[in-house]
């Protein structure tokens, strides 16, 4: 504990971002003595929406912007730390690529080996995802089978073994990290947004916002809570339809997820919030992600668009009123999943390295 816990102060500027362990310790249901394991996770930007508004007051918080791209990296830190604290000896935990690519970081930050168990078979898992794991020399399985029932295997193997921690968003401290995402937000807006639209696989993180934003209400650091969209890519829907998935399917494979394990908290939460649980399609996915890139400059990966594909149907049906103030989670960067941006954009040209021919392919109406 003394090299970890002593490492966190070397180097460190004065007024520098510490990560979300130790900006946010008091808030934080963390073992007073557990190290800080961080990457300087957190403080991501809340940027204003330009054009995907339709008449609402939109802001984007871009989680692609954590250390590993996403944002696990806030309950991989608290996770991992509390870890640490308890003496683990390795971290476990199935993905369907976010967690295990956020494990693998946090586990060599850690100095512990990991066990990533991603389903098995051809765009299951999105290539940066797979390569962020093994660059951190994590011990990367493909199981045979998709994330529930990855998930329902690490569970049963980490229960049995005290010094294997399981660092799933079924270890509360994942939520826990998770929550600051919320109390960031009322900060960089001075209140709760209205509505909060978020992208739900696993249902972790809709439950760990709701978290976030009452605390900050009990604790008059909010006046408000912001009412939630939780969106669902329509062929891993179960919190839409009500009933499990046994063979999810969807372009976003972030949240190709058909047995939400925090299904109960993300249903309390939508409930008390007034909320939604809704579903959006692939094209509505593909459509919103190819305007966050185009039309707002914001390269997030497909199951990160579907905040927007969400919201923007909320704005549609009058869900969302004119006027309101919403904030799309994009949790995710673009880079995570290259070979979704590839398909979707124009092919490259090729030319001669001369002046005339760049000429020729300048855009229309540049001469
Ligand atoms: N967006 C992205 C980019 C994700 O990676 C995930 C979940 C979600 C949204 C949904 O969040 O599960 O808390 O409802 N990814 C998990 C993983 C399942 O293994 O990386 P959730």
């Amino acid at each position: 504990m003394g090299s970890l816990g002593g490492a966190r102060t070397v180097g460190r500027p004065a007024g520098a971002w510490r990560g979300i362990v130790e900006e946010f310790r008091r808030d934080l249901s963390l073992p007073a003595d557990a190290p800080a394991i961080t990457l300087r996770e957190g403080n991501t930007p809340l940027v204003p929406a330009l054009r995907a508004g339709r008449g609402a007051d939109l802001f984007f918080k871009v989680e692609g912007c954590n250390p590993t791209g996403s944002f696990k990296d806030r309950g991989m830190a608290v996770a991992v730390s509390g870890a640490v604290a308890e003496g683990a000896r390795a971290l476990v935990c199935a993905s369907t690529g976010n967690t295990s690519a956020s494990a693998a970081a946090y586990a060599a930050r850690a100095g512990l080996p990991a066990l990533l168990a991603v389903p098995a078979g051809d765009g299951a898992v999105a290539k940066g995802k797979l390569a962020q794991a093994l660059a951190a020399g994590a011990r990367l399985v493909l199981v045979r089978g998709n994330f529930d029932q990855a998930l329902a295997a690490v569970r049963t193997l980490a229960a049995a073994r005290p010094h294997v921690a399981l660092v799933n968003s079924v270890n509360p401290l994942r939520l826990e990290g998770q929550k600051t995402g919320a109390f960031e937000v009322v900060a960089q807006l001075g209140d709760a947004p209205d509505w909060l639209c978020i992208p739900v696989g696993n249902a972790g993180n809709i439950s760990a916002y709701w978290r976030g934003f009452c605390e900050y209400r009990a604790a008059g650091r909010a006046r408000s809570v912001p009412r939630l969209l939780g969106a669902q890519a329509e062929g891993a829907a179960p919190l839409v339809s009500g009933r499990p998935v046994d063979a999810p399917v969807t372009v976003a494979s972030a949240i190709r997820i058909g047995r939400p394990a925090s299904a109960h908290l993300a249903r309390a939460a939508v409930a008390e919030a007034d909320g939604r649980f809704l579903a959006v399609t692939d094209a509505q996915i593909i459509e919103a992600y190819r305007f966050l890139a185009r039309q707002e400059g914001i390269f997030c990966e497909p199951a990160s668009a579907a905040s927007l594909a969400g919201f923007w149907a909320a704005r549609a049906s009058g869900l969302i009123p004119e006027g309101a103030r919403a904030v799309c989670v994009l949790t995710g960067h673009g880079l995570k999943d290259p070979d979704r941006a590839v398909a979707e954009g124009d092919a490259p040209l090729e030319v001669e390295a001369t002046a005339e021919a760049l000429a020729g392919v300048l855009p229309p109406g540049v001469d």
